[in-house]
Order: C-alpha cells, then structure tokens, then sequence
C-alpha cells in the first residue's frame, strides 16, 4: 500500500475553499492535509484548521520571499500545495521544490481576467464593466508568471442582465465551492497512477 498523499494549503483569507477540501477529503485515506498555512495571521481559515484538528501557522509574505519558508513546510512533508484564496506571489524556490505540484483557483475564465491586481472583488468588478455574458472559475497549476500556469479544469455561469459583480462573485464561489475539491482529488488519483 502506498503511502498517503500529502498535501498543504495555503490561503489568506475566510478559507471557504479550504473547509469544503477538508469536508470533500476526510473520506479518502490516501489523502491527508499535512498543514494549511497563512500569510495573514488573523485569517479565518487558521480557525477553520484548528476546528478540523490540522496542523497550521502564519508566515510574513516577506518570509515566503525567502528560501527558509521551505523550512517551515519541510516538517509537514507535503507532496502538493493547493492555493485557496492566496494573495502573494509564489516565488520561484517554491515553483521549484513544488515542480507541477502547486494548483490554485481563479474565479473567472483565463486567460481573461487574469495577471496582477486581478484577485477577489477586483475581477467580478472587471467582468461586470466589461459586460460579459458569462463568467466563471479556473483551477490551473502554477508557474512563475501569474494566472498563466496549465488549465486543469474551467467552469462557466451565466450573466443575466439583473446580475452585480457581488452577485457574480456569489455564482462563481459557488461553483468553487463544488468543483474545487473534486477537482483536485482527481488529479491527485492521476499523479497516483502507476
Ligand atoms: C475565491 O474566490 C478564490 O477564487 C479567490 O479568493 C476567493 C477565496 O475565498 N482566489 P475563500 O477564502 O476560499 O472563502
């Protein structure tokens, strides 16, 4: 029997994405979550950790800059990092280490809508003023160049004319919400076959 897949994730905010993986993975044995760490040390998701007993800390985006963040993750011996709402750049150690193995969540279809500055209500906001008839969430990996990695998986929601970018934010999330976490158990199963 192969050892568990590990994985650690990383988020800087409410960390909904992050309780629906924990809720979708407890079932399946052969996937643990080794940590979920933060770069905000008040973000919710550091409480949602501790609820679900997980192993979890707070590190400066200045530390993640710096080659010693592998150091905090090495103990946790993690095979894959998952991005659920993390706001700072993967630096290239990390990219690195983590060769093909760090996946995160956008919510609105890449290529467009993406790049710097393109996170939380800024792309509904920008998707709304560019009246789009459709938007949705990408789930990719993750390379040096932001929002550009390899498409794993898109999914797409329609914009009525009655839609706001908050509403648009609501339709997008929950898509997140559902297709995250089946999402990256498949691609785990991948990475596992023979
Ligand atoms: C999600 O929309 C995600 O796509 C984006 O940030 C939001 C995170 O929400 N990168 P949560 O912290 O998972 O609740």
């Amino acid at each position: 029997m192969k050892p568990p897949f590990k994985i650690g994730i990383l988020a800087s905010g409410s960390g909904s994405n992050a309780e629906q993986i924990i809720t979708f993975l407890k079932p399946f044995e052969q996937i643990q979550i080794a940590f979920i760490a933060s770069n905000r040390s008040k973000a919710k998701v550091l409480e949602r950790a501790e609820n679900h007993g997980i192993p979890h800390f707070h590190f400066s985006t200045k530390n993640l800059a710096e080659e010693n963040i592998l150091d905090r993750f090495e103990p946790y011996q993690a095979d894959a990092v998952i991005l659920a709402g993390f706001l700072a750049k993967i630096p290239a150690h990390l990219i690195q280490k983590f060769d093909n193995k760090i996946v995160n969540i956008h919510p609105a279809l890449l290529p467009k809508f993406g790049g710097k500055g393109m996170y939380g209500h800024h792309v509904h906001e920008a998707v709304f003023n560019a009246k789009e008839t459709t938007s949705g969430m990408t789930i990719h990996l993750v390379n040096e160049e932001y929002d550009k990695g390899a498409i794993l998986f898109q999914a797409k929601t329609n914009i009525e004319p009655k839609d706001n970018p908050t509403s648009i934010a609501s339709k997008v999330l929950a898509l997140e919400h559902f297709h995250y976490p089946r999402v990256i158990k498949t691609w785990i199963d991948k990475l596992r076959e023979p």
